[in-house]
């Protein structure tokens, strides 16, 4: 067998996306001779992942447990990962794919420790998880990939069909660039889900939510992108984002009926045979772009992308707030203060 020539590490590989990534490595020999590191939140019930490593003839991998809404097992993994890289165990890391997604429905607002669970789910567990495993990355040509949506954008047109955003309130995540105002977001102060779920039957306010989530996401592209690049150490590292598309996966389908499940998977079968990058996608193609983003080195990637966002396979401008200097700031500084990231915890430079 080939010698594994890096790790590949993927949240919330037992999900649609995340299984159809990990299909995409097992059926390429020279992807499935990569190590994986694959995580889900409750290794006995992967049952998805599972049965699809169970048709790999041979690929080198780990599962591990990790819920990106607790920083104690965000912590826990990291640590675990970082032994194993450290001891020779695996290879060290050529793609961290940043791929758990959470959304809630009406009335099932859940807050721990005072942060919303979407905020913390999406984006705070991810950026904790890849400051604290930044010493295990490749520094030659290790890359981030941030799963981002284009709920990260108001304006972006494909979210009329949400109706999310219409009122002109929602019109910017972040009204201002203050600690308070990011504060709120992360809160769930910011577009709360009303005590009376019939008052939300269509759970805006979580999309909302998840949206904030999301941008912050998207923000972090360009913020730890930046940071990197002048981080004598770290500046091979890249940093990209993919948009997958609307995908019938469980994330957008788990209130609906069986039945309309299927139309939804037909319909969005139809939409991508059509359009490849149009806004109903299935989660192989949408797989195969985020390990593109993660490994490929053709046009218009290159050796070493540096803070790219793509739409599936297109290059794509992500929204004006996720570009915002002075609101990326807030929102990384927030970061460190929610989760108490500390000196030595991260081999970053310019982390504070
Ligand atoms: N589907 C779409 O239309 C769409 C559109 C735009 C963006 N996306 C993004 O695509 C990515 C993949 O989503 P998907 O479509 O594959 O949805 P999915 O099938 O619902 O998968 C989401 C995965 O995230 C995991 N997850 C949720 N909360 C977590 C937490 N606190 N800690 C760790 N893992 C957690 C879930 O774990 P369990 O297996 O334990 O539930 C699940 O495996 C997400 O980032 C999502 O936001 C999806």
């Amino acid at each position: 067998m080939t010698a594994p020539k890096g790790t590949i590490l993927v949240t919330g590989a037992n999900g649609g996306l995340g299984t159809a990534i990990v299909k995409n490595i097992i059926a390429r020999p020279d992807l499935a001779a990569y190590h994986g590191v694959y995580t889900v939140r409750d290794v006995a019930a992967a049952s998805s992942l599972q049965s699809a490593l169970r048709t790999a003839k041979s690929h080198p991998h780990d599962v591990l447990p990790l819920d990106l809404s607790k920083q104690s097992s965000v912590r826990e993994t990291a640590a675990v990962i970082n032994a194993k890289v450290s001891n020779g165990e695996i290879p060290q890391i050529r793609a961290l794919i940043l791929n758990a997604g959470y959304r809630e429905w009406p009335g099932r607002t859940r807050i721990e420790d005072g942060l919303d669970i979407t905020f913390s789910s999406n984006y705070l567990g991810h950026w904790l998880l890849t400051l604290l495993l930044l010493q295990s990355m490749d520094r030659e040509s290790g890359r981030v990939v941030i799963v981002g949506g284009w709920v990260h954008d108001p304006l972006d047109e494909a979210n009329k069909a949400n109706g999310a955003f219409e009122d002109e309130q929602w019109k910017k995540i972040f009204a201002d660039a203050s600690s308070e105002t990011v504060e709120s977001v992360a809160k769930a102060a910011w577009s709360p889900s009303p005590d009376d779920p019939s008052k939300d039957r269509k759970g805006l306010s979580g999309i909302r939510r998840y949206g904030a989530a999301k941008l912050c996401s998207v923000m972090m592209i360009f913020e730890l992108q930046r940071r990197l690049d002048s981080d004598p150490e770290l500046s091979g590292i890249s940093v990209l984002g993919v948009d997958p598309g609307i995908m019938a996966t469980n994330i957008t389908t788990m209130t609906l009926g069986w039945l309309v499940r299927i139309i939804f998977s037909v319909v969005a079968q139809i939409a991508n045979w059509a359009k490849p990058n149009g806004i109903m996608r299935q989660p192989h193609k949408s797989a195969g772009d985020v390990l593109a983003a993660a490994l490929e080195t053709d046009p218009p990637f290159g050796k070493r992308p540096k803070g790219m966002y793509f739409n599936g396979s297109d290059l794509k401008e992500p929204s004006a707030e996720a570009k915002d200097a002075a609101k990326r700031a807030t929102v990384w500084k927030t970061s460190i203060k929610y989760t108490e990231l500390k000196e030595g915890e991260t081999c970053l430079t310019d982390w504070s």
